[in-house]
């Protein structure tokens, strides 16, 4: 069997981490650096354990010392950067977690990074890439046409957003100023297995199947541009296996969805799936649907209009495009959340069931009043 080339994630316990890492490790050796914040879920990659070729690290992205011992001692081809804190409502609450690992975190990696590379033989420097995985709210929000691309100016209007710019351009910079052969992606919404359960999909499958509320933010006539994540993983993949240094990539599937018209298809999946009479938590209670449950609450503050990417530049230099249709998709995903009970427990457990039941579950019942 020819060498693996060797992989350092950072993240890979999160959502889109784990997924990436899933995918890798078919060919990669692949080292796995993550802090085990709220987010992650050790669960997400507990058989890989035993696997020869991946290796879990527990740290953070923000202690150089120990971020530069590892990138000696495993001796990496390439850094994929997902780490972060990655939930909007929380950066709104409080932005400082935010700063710290999407900001500090970031420049304190590309330093390391930038150490390690310049005392790389020729080859190996000229092959080596850092992967920044970003997301396409650097740009801030669309009216009712337009699609944002590479060349979008950033204009982000989060606490998240604003983070995750800063952290683009310092990658950005670290390649123009010192030469460090960095790419940087910013992908739409993701949804699929392993999301933790805060973020929209999973919520509103985890409340509907426990009979709890679903809380639409305004009117529900936001729009995102969602993509399968194993549609992002093999984009990311190929961004650090045949994207050009310096560059800049964005993802999406060209699946526009009004939120309220998702909630509505997530509910009429789990009205088949498992029929509101057929389930304890919700037979009984006057419903005939799952969309019985749905609230309008508050609207998100500076909450962006709409979001739509224009990936031509992806499919034209990297060869890629999306193969998950949304509606098989968003089925997998749904049935997923189902059968995994043992997950989505570890996932709701403790801290978050607080912070859920204060943000969430609160609101929208006294909202509904
Ligand atoms: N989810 C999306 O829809 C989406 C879309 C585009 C881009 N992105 C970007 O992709 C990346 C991954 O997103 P996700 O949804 O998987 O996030 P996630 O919140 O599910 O996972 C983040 C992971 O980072 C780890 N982490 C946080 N701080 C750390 C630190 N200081 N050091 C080491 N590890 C740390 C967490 O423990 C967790 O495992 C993020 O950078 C995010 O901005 C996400």
């Amino acid at each position: 069997m020819p060498e693996r080339k060797t992989v350092l994630v950072t993240g890979g316990s999160g959502f889109i981490g784990a997924n990436l890492v899933r995918r890798l490790i078919q060919n990669y050796r692949v080292v796995n650096l993550d802090r085990l914040t709220y987010a992650a879920n050790p669960l997400s990659l507990a058989d890989l354990d035993t696997h020869p070729a991946y290796e879990f690290v527990h740290a953070s992205i923000a202690d150089r010392e120990r971020v530069s011992a590892l990138l000696t001692r495993t001796q990496p081809d390439a850094i994929l950067h997902l780490a972060a804190e990655s939930h909007v409502d929380r950066s709104i609450e409080d932005a400082e977690d935010f700063i710290q690992t999407n900001v500090v975190g970031t420049y304190v990696l590309l330093e390391a990074a930038r150490g390690y590379w310049n005392n790389l033989p020729q080859g190996r420097k000229a092959d080596f890439r850092f992967l920044h995985v970003s997301t396409d709210e650097v740009f801030g929000s669309l009216g009712a046409n337009g699609y944002f691309s590479e060349t979008t100016p950033y204009a982000p209007n989060s606490p998240y957003s604003a983070s995750k710019a800063s952290s683009d351009h310092f990658v950005r910079a670290y390649h123009h100023t010192h030469g460090l052969p960095t790419v940087i992606t910013n992908c739409s919404n993701n949804y699929g297995p392993y999301q933790f359960p805060e973020k929209m999909i999973p919520l509103m499958i985890l409340n509907a199947i426990s009979g709890k509320t679903l809380p639409v933010y305004g009117q529900g006539t936001n729009v995102r541009d969602w993509i399968y994540v194993e549609d992002h993983c093999r984009a990311l993949q190929l961004a650090f296996e045949k994207g050009i240094a310096g560059e800049t990539y964005v993802f999406g599937a060209d699946t526009e969805q009004v939120n309220l018209d998702l909630v509505h298809k997530i509910c009429a999946l789990l009205d088949e799936i498992a029929p509101v009479d057929e389930n304890p938590l919700t037979r009984g209670r006057g419903l005939n649907t799952y969309a019985g449950l749905i609230r309008f609450v508050t609207d998100r503050p500076g909450h962006d209009q709409r979001y739509a990417i224009d990936s031509a530049k992806a499919r034209r230099e990297l060869g890629w495009s999306p193969r998950e249709d949304f509606e098989s998709g968003l089925r997998k995903t749904v049935e997923w959340y189902l059968s995994n009970p043992k997950w989505v427990a570890q996932a709701s457990g403790g801290a978050y069931s607080e912070w859920m039941q204060k943000n969430y579950a609160w609101r929208a019942h006294k909202e509904a009043k």
